[in-house]
């Protein structure tokens, strides 16, 4: 029953289509073959089921997204997607990786989207594509780039002008890039979804026309779709949409397979108990699912978004994007994958089935790295730009840096020179963390709880540092205009407001992370296992005397709060608060010879 499974915090999905056509039986596994003979009509929704080639097509999705896998990896998960008897890959596009600055695009290496959708192609699977712009999927601000923020009036997902104009250009870039990866060009993509959980937002009823048509304009002539959770189903469609008829398809577009994690909170599991009667009920209903997330992989970076909705603060989310997904963060198998491959074998014909499971990688423990050189905080700022000067607090992402594209990820250092100590009040203006100096002495942190901290007196001047971390965006609910980071206000100390700040932009790029890690260290004689010190930089070498590097956990147990580098690719941010204890290592990303690590750990908690 259909309300049944929406109170199973289920996702549906809605269609709009123009045809009807009848339709015969198609096997699962058969589109390699579809691809090779003339193509007549993609994936419709003109009768009680979906018709691929007007032939009855039942859509077993699962989410994948290719920005949370390393590249390297890219194929091993496919295949253990497809050996899991899955027909149809999804994900989402991430504006604000492809478009790190504006008018700067990138799609090499690991965001090479149009291999990944060679890769999907080739291994027999269908797509459906979830370009945005806004993605949600506890990403930094649901995926749009932290730049658009710099217009104060930004009204983001609506059509203000400022918006659509930035989004009109993402499109023109990203949309001529898939548009021959599509089912009628031969390509994989059977569905394009517009926009994401609308209905959940709302607030310009132009908005959703306005995607679709950027979309059907830039050349998509594949089926579009749009998906909904409970409460934004009555909003989220577009004019034309197909709204729960009886007889029309239906498909759970987001099944969870498990949740994120919130640092602070619980660690979430889905029990495969719990979760293989529910699919074997969608599937019995004749219903057509997306696991979300097939395999959720890692936001590797400073790519976690936060969660705000019903909260009085936001909370970020952990480096990790394990899901609890049926393949695990690091690739392997679980129990909820075995299940759910039995039970999807029924959906294939005897004639063909599934094929083989890939082998696990082996992971390798590594000696304990130790420590062998330091810098501090202080000394590191040689290496950024030049701080800017300016008589109040600029908000990261109005920072004249990065080719006035202002600073989106990292920390911010602001300084100034008081000549009292007293009562420093943030006027909750800072997100989202401050660790606060006063002539580069820890004194506390400021945050959305501690507002207020008591600076020691001491005589004539000294300065005051505040270095504002940004633990991430919100990714969901009405406060993503809100989303600016570092100093976003005045700051007072005994009433009075502070004025005259040094800012240092220190967003660790791999550029900067890799420019200090070149040039003179500290060493610590003799090597040690320990951290000493507070507010460093510190660097180990990991020796691999094996033929193959292989991947690993990397254990932060004993370490506060920071982010760990790994030959210039940040692996994500660490937090002893929990609940994860580990980060995820992948073997492509180490070296035969060293590996050299750089961490920025808070000593101070
Ligand atoms: C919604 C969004 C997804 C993701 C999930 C929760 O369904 O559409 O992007 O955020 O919630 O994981």
């Amino acid at each position: 029953d259909l309300q049944d499974l929406q109170k199973l915090n289920v996702f549906f999905l809605f269609l709009f289509s123009e045809f009807f056509h009848s339709f015969k039986v198609l096997p699962l596994r058969n589109h390699p073959e579809t691809r090779r003979m003339n193509r007549v009509e993609g994936l419709r929704a003109n009768s009680s089921q979906f018709t691929l080639e007007r032939k009855p097509f039942l859509i077993l999705g699962g989410s994948i997204h290719y920005f949370r896998v390393p590249r390297a990896y890219w194929e091993d998960r496919l295949l253990k997607m497809k050996a899991c008897g899955l027909n149809t890959l999804t994900t989402y596009v991430p504006w604000n990786l492809h478009e790190p600055e504006r008018g700067v695009f990138k799609f090499e290496d690991q965001l090479d989207l149009e291999a990944y959708l060679r890769l999907a192609a080739s291994l027999g699977l269908w797509v459906i594509l979830r370009p945005g712009p806004y993605i949600c999927a506890e990403w930094d601000l649901g995926g749009l780039p932290s730049w658009l923020l710099r217009d104060p009036q930004m009204k983001l997902r609506t059509t203000y002008s400022g918006f659509i104009d930035a989004a009109n250009s993402f499109f023109d870039e990203v949309i001529k890039k898939v548009v021959p990866h599509q089912y009628s060009k031969g390509g994989p993509i059977i569905a394009v979804q517009v926009e994401n959980e609308y209905g959940s937002y709302a607030t310009d009823e132009n908005y959703m026309p306005f995607i679709k048509e950027a979309l059907l304009s830039r050349g998509i002539t594949e089926l579009l779709l749009t998906s909904d959770n409970k409460d934004g189903l009555k909003l989220g469609g577009v004019k034309g949409g197909i709204v729960r008829l009886p007889q029309k398809p239906k498909m759970v577009m987001e099944y969870w397979s498990g949740w994120f994690d919130l640092w602070g909170g619980l660690h979430h599991v889905y029990t495969a108990e719990e979760m293989i009667p529910v699919v074997t009920e969608i599937l019995k209903l004749d219903m057509s699912i997306n696991l979300y997330m097939f395999h959720g992989g890692t936001n590797f970076g400073f790519m976690s978004g936060a969660f705000a909705v019903g909260l009085p603060a936001p909370e970020p989310m952990v480096t990790s994007y394990d899901y609890d997904a049926p393949l695990s963060e690091a690739g392997d198998y679980t129990n909820k994958y075995h299940l759910l491959r039995n039970l999807f074998s029924h959906y294939h014909s005897e004639s063909q089935p599934l094929p083989e499971l890939p082998p696990v990688h082996e992971r390798r423990a590594y000696q304990p790295a130790v420590i062998q050189q330091h810098i501090s905080l202080w000394d590191s700022l040689r290496f950024t730009d030049k701080p800017f000067k300016s008589e109040r607090p600029v908000n990261m992402e109005n920072l004249p840096v990065n080719n006035n594209n202002g600073q989106s990820y990292g920390y911010t250092l602001y300084e100034t020179t008081i000549t009292s100590g007293g009562a420093l009040k943030s006027q909750n203006n800072v997100r989202d963390r401050a660790l606060v100096f006063v002539d580069k002495h820890f004194v506390g942190v400021l945050d959305y709880t501690v507002q207020e901290l008591a600076v020691p007196d001491g005589k004539g001047k000294r300065t005051l540092g505040l270095l504002v971390e940004n633990c991430g965006r919100v990714n969901y609910g009405k406060t993503l205009d809100e989303q600016r980071k570092g100093l976003v206000g005045d700051i007072l100390l005994n009433e009075h407001t502070l004025r005259d700040f040094n800012i240092h932009s220190l967003d660790m790029k791999p550029a900067f992370v890799n420019r200090f890690v070149c040039v003179s260290y500290y060493s610590v004689s003799p090597p040690t296992f320990v951290f000493p010190l507070g507010n460093m930089f510190f660097s180990f070498n990991i020796l691999i005397s094996l033929r193959t590097v292989m991947g690993n956990w990397l254990c932060s147990q004993g370490w506060s709060k920071g982010v760990v580098f790994i030959n210039g690719k940040n692996l994500g941010r660490y937090w002893s608060t929990g609940p994860q204890q580990t980060l995820y290592v992948p073997g492509p990303w180490l070296h035969r010879e060293t590996a050299y690590t750089v961490i920025f750990p808070h000593k101070h908690l």
